[in-house]
């Protein structure tokens, strides 16, 4: 780790990160703390996302994060809106390679954080600091994520994690802001750990520590419950230029206001709810929460596009590329060679991947229910079997003589 003087810290406006800044000061020597609040499209809810002032609110927030960072020490306090950045540059990829951890998790929260350590080191360079800061603890994938991305892209800068290191409990670390004048709001403690942003939010800890215990309809704040969904199916139709989404129902939109749409739509039907037993990164096994509405619809939906457009191969070839990118994002090789030649890779078979998918969102459930392209490889007179089809019938015997001949010739041997 070694010591730093001047200090760029990733910053939440939360309990950790804002004792951050007096400990860094006092306990580690650091001259100069400047902090950055990244907008990643967080603090939003079913509830509130259609409201006129939600964006206001959003701004007071962001002003409140700004202004306490001052209060607690930092000489600069910088507020960064990316979301556009998020959704374009992590998102978007993400959702070309159909990236899903061990299945099922698409990387909501993991492919937040090396954009947030991208913006930790311009900033660095920009106001000439020797070392960026994390509150994140020892057992999470987020330090490891922070840490080899702020590696990857400048290897000179020293990385601080106190909150690693100071082994205080959740009140010692209170306790230790109020020595330095720092106030809590006391409302009732959420015995949750969350993280949120405009992909969705990871839900942990507290009572979802039992495996067996039923999540609560009251840590969903994105989601319905498919028992109170809508008894009517609504229908959904995307389209995609290139493998990404540029419309919905016919309205072009940029990638935030199209994914903030689809989060309400697929939200409200219930749509994104994950409850997984995952394997962390540090060998850890975790249970682990998710909503992830809009992104899991266009996982579906990307997903559905590219079986209608990619020849046989490549769609066979891709699945597997598509489970070692998931594990290089989450396991913090964003900013990797690796992880950046399979990006070429994908990228280059989205050319054709342009098209129109509907899909119908009813309890629970995104189910394509139509598809379709000008690269469309569906040819329906091969696959038809009225009298329009045009596949000739008598060539699969020879096809077939040949595809069947290795195994024809092993089984001869074998009887003698
Ligand atoms: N397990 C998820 C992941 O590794 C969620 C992590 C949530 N992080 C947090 N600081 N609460 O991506």
């Amino acid at each position: 780790m070694g010591r730093a003087e001047k200090v760029v810290l990733a910053y939440s406006g939360g309990v950790d990160t804002t004792v951050c800044i007096p400990y860094l000061r006092q306990e580690w020597g650091v001259q100069e703390v400047i902090t950055l609040a990244v907008d990643v499209g967080q603090g939003v809810s079913l509830a509130t996302a259609e409201l006129p002032e939600t964006e206001t609110r959003r701004q007071q927030e962001l002003e409140a994060i700004r202004v306490k960072a001052l209060a607690a020490g930092a000489s600069v306090s910088i507020v960064k809106d990316v979301r556009a950045e998020f959704v374009q540059d992590y998102a978007l990829p993400a959702l070309k390679a159909n990236a899903l951890y061990e299945g099922r998790y698409p990387l909501s929260t993991a492919l937040a954080r090396p954009l947030i350590a991208k913006l930790l080191v311009e900033v660095a360079e920009e106001y000439g600091a020797d070392g960026v800061a994390h509150g994140c603890t020892g057992k999470g994938n987020d330090q490891v994520r922070f840490d080899v991305s702020i590696a990857a892209l400048n290897p000179k800068l020293k990385v601080l994690a106190p909150a690693r290191e100071w082994g205080m409990s959740r009140e010692e670390t209170m306790a230790y802001g109020e020595r330095f004048g720092l106030t809590f709001p006391v409302k009732k403690s959420s015995p949750y750990s969350i993280d949120s942003n405009l992909l969705g939010q990871s839900i942990e800890a507290g009572p979802l520590e039992d495996p067996w215990f039923e999540p609560p309809e009251e840590i969903y704040s994105l989601t319905q419950s498919v028992e109170h969904a809508p008894d009517r199916p609504e229908y959904v139709t995307l389209e995609f230029h290139q493998g990404e989404p540029v419309a919905l129902n016919g309205e072009p939109l940029a990638p935030v206001a199209l994914m903030e749409r689809l989060n309400l739509w697929a939200g409200r039907h219930g749509v994104g709810r994950l409850d997984m037993i995952e394997n962390r990164l540090v060998g850890i096994k975790s249970r682990e929460i998710y909503e992830v509405p809009g992104l899991s619809v266009l996982i579906t939906v990307h997903q559905a596009l590219e079986s209608l457009t990619l020849p046989k191969d490549v769609t066979q070839y891709k699945r597997g590329i598509e489970d070692t990118y998931a594990q290089l994002v989450y396991n913090g090789l964003w900013f990797s060679p690796l992880k950046e030649a399979l990006d070429a890779f994908i990228q280059h078979t989205q050319q054709r991947v342009t098209g129109l998918v509907r899909v119908k969102l009813f309890k629970g459930m995104a189910t394509v229910v139509g598809r379709q392209s000008p690269y469309s490889l569906y040819d329906p007179n091969l696959a038809t079997y009225t009298a329009e089809d045009e596949f000739d019938h008598r060539a699969a015997e020879g096809f077939i003589y040949v595809w069947g001949l290795p195994v024809r010739v092993w089984s001869q041997v074998g009887r003698g």
